[in-house]
């Protein structure tokens, strides 16, 4: 007789988003201008693989981030992150995350930066001094370790911001349009990297609207229009038209 062994593997969903709206109020005297950032984000990533949220400028990637981390509170829908639906501080402390703009003041130097961020995630001494060299040589500034980053490129300042990211050994890495700005040869070493830190294990939420670039790394995407998730697919040759598409047939309906 033979048996057979059915294995059911069960994925951890890392992140899971459900019909996330968000609409900003401005208000200036007496009149409150209203903009629908976000209507209906639901998308899940799963443990271990590269997710790509795409979209055209002002789609609704950053404002999905800003949900994600605490730093806005959702008008409707709900986020689990690790299966948790209170993102507590110990939460935090397993998320990495990279803006899309980082910034550091100019007279201080990556390691110095590393440590000031480190304590403040409430790393000691003894775990800094291992793990400071570890991100720089990670990302390769050790030429540029000990230099004020005073004239540092956007390509450097992005890889000081990735060590950030990733000083604490976050199981979650959440960047922000990590290749926005970059020339050819950065845009390859973000890429090298990022694709180092799946091998190593992390799981990567990253947003952009470079889709060639994202056809490179991701291993699949989230496609974000007007504040909406219109489809969820893995990475294929034709992710280009495969958007353009997708979004055209959504801005035909929606007149
Ligand atoms: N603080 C804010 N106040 C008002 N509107 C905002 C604010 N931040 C973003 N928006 C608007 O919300 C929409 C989504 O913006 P954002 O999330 O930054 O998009 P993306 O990151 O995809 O470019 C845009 O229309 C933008 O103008
Ligand atoms: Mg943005």
């Amino acid at each position: 007789m033979i048996l057979f062994n059915i294995l059911l593997v069960m994925e951890t969903n890392i992140l899971n988003i459900k019909n996330l709206k968000k609409t900003y109020k401005y208000s200036h005297l007496f009149k409150t201008t209203l903009t629908k950032a976000l209507n209906g984000v639901t998308l899940q990533v799963k443990k271990n693989e590269i997710f790509a949220l795409i979209g055209l400028n002002g789609s609704g990637k950053t404002t999905t981030i800003k949900l994600l981390l605490g730093l806005l509170s959702p008008d409707e829908g709900l986020f689990e992150i690790f299966e948790r639906k209170e993102i507590t501080n110990n939460i935090k402390k397993k998320i990495g995350f990279l803006p899309e703009i980082p910034y550091y003041n100019a007279d201080f130097t990556p390691t110095e930066i590393l440590k000031f961020w480190g304590k403040l995630s409430g790393m000691t001494k003894n775990q800094l001094n291992k793990r400071i060299p570890e991100v720089i040589s990670y990302t390769t500034l050790e030429h540029a370790a000990g230099r004020k980053i005073k004239g540092f490129s956007r390509g450097m300042m992005q890889r000081l911001g990735l060590a950030q990211a990733i000083l604490s050994e976050p199981e979650l890495l959440i960047l922000d349009e990590p290749m926005g700005g970059l020339d050819p040869k950065g845009i390859i070493d973000i890429r090298k990297l990022i694709r180092q830190l799946k091998k190593d294990g992390e799981t990567i939420f990253f947003t952009s609207h470079i889709i060639s670039e994202v056809e490179k790394i991701a291993d699949r995407v989230g496609m974000l229009h007007k504040g909406k998730i219109l489809k969820v697919t893995d990475v294929h040759k034709n992710l280009e038209e495969d958007f353009l598409k997708t979004i055209k047939e959504y801005d035909e309906n929606d007149k």
